[in-house]
């Protein structure tokens, strides 16, 4: 038994041992690649040597400088988050496409940041993660994104960017997540987004709100998953119930929507439909009543009629998501039905 005992303990010893190896081990100081440290430096130049970059000294390992990671087997940089600098003056540098192994690229809230985007980036065929938000950058969504064959999500909300949505984006086999949110698009939402998806069944996240997108919803979308969908704010019309057939959070509202509600079928787990501010006709369909995890149904300012379906859930909507139509009718409005 002691025997045993001390067998125990030697074992937990060396665990112990070997894990307080491992541990300086991984706390050992990476060792920064000689071209990434000078990709880095070239950035640092190329954006005028600001003091957001002070401990980028070459005495220490580039992988422990502000806003950089490497990755801990390869050493190599993969990610470069730049965040929240109104100093930070001029356009993005084209030496940020000498981090060849980039997998993630961040920009965000540097509204000093201008020009467009460089198409130099075009190189960073590992990204996984584009972000460039909240800047000045403008010009095009350049084609060249197509290009970026690992990229599983794009954010470029909030900048000045102008021209189309380019279609090839849809050539992306794993792009689910896309933000292109207040900036000044125009033209129609191509059709093929998402329908080359590698997992067919993986959710998507859409936001294209507060752009000048025209044309309609593509009827193709009804077979995309959505779990957040939003393009309010543009100047779509037509029909927009391709994006409740599989949408859980659905926003439409402030667009030229013209169709009829009466024959929309929503997804059974939808959570979230605001279709205010449109030209929607027809009435409120039965099965709103049944969609026990809907919290938010806002059907205001449209064209529809016709009795608002009762029951429990119902009672989660008051007469503002309502308001404003032509002919509805019942609780919680204060005007009863004819019958
Ligand atoms: C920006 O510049 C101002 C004035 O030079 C300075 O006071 C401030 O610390 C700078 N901010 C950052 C984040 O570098
Ligand atoms: C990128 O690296 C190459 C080769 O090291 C170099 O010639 C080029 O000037 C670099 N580009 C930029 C924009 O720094
Ligand atoms: C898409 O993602 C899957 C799973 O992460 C990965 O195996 C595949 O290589 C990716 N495709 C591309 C083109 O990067
Ligand atoms: C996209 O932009 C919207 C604002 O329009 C924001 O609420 C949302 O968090 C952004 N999504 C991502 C994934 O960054
Ligand atoms: C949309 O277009 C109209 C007219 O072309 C323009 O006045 C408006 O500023 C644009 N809005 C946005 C968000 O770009
Ligand atoms: C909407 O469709 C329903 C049938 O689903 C039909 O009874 C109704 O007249 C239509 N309303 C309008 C305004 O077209
Ligand atoms: C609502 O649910 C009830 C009970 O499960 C069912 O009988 C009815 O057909 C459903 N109505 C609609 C419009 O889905
Ligand atoms: C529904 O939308 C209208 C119009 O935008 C708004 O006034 C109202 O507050 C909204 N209702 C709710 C519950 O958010």
């Amino acid at each position: 038994m002691s025997m045993m005992m001390t067998q125990l303990h030697l074992l937990v010893l060396l665990l112990f041992v070997a894990a307080a190896a491992k541990d300086d081990d991984g706390q050992r100081q990476l060792q920064c690649h000689s071209d990434d440290e000078a990709a880095l430096l070239a950035v640092d130049a190329a954006l005028g040597s600001p003091y957001h970059f002070a401990s980028w000294t070459p005495d220490t390992s580039c992988c422990d400088w502000y806003d950089v990671d490497c990755d801990a087997d390869s050493g190599r940089v993969v990610s470069l988050t730049i965040f929240q600098d109104a100093n930070l003056t001029g356009a993005i540098p084209d030496a940020i496409a000498n981090l060849t192994h980039l997998r993630s690229l961040l920009l965000r809230h540097l509204p000093s940041l201008s020009g467009e985007i460089p198409s130099s980036l075009a190189a960073l065929t590992s990204l996984t993660q584009l972000t460039i938000s909240w800047t000045a950058v403008s010009g095009p969504i350049p084609d060249f994104i197509a290009e970026l064959t690992a990229l599983e999500s794009l954010d470029l909300s909030f900048n000045s960017l102008t021209g189309a949505i380019p279609p090839s984006l849809a050539g992306l086999v794993n792009l689910s997540g896309i933000n292109l949110s207040r900036n000044r698009l125009a033209g129609a939402i191509p059709s093929a987004l998402f329908s080359n998806l590698d997992q067919q069944q993986a959710d998507v996240y859409l936001w294209l709100s507060h752009n000048n997108l025209t044309g309609a919803i593509p009827p193709e979308f009804a077979a995309v998953s959505f779990a957040h969908v939003d393009v309010s704010r543009n100047q779509l019309t037509g029909d927009a119930s391709p994006l409740f057939r599989r949408g859980r959070y659905v926003d439409v509202s402030r667009n030229g929507f013209v169709f009829n509600m009466s024959g929309v079928v929503f997804d059974e787990e939808v959570t979230y439909v605001d279709v205010s501010h449109n030209a929607i006709r027809g009435g409120v369909p039965a099965q709103v009543a049944n969609l026990t995890s809907l919290q938010m149904f806002n059907v205001s300012y449209n064209k529809m009629c016709g009795q608002i379906p009762a029951g429990e859930n119902m009672a989660r909507f008051d007469a503002y998501c309502y308001q404003h139509n032509k002919c509805l009718c019942g609780a919680p409005l204060a005007n009863a039905c004819r019958h």
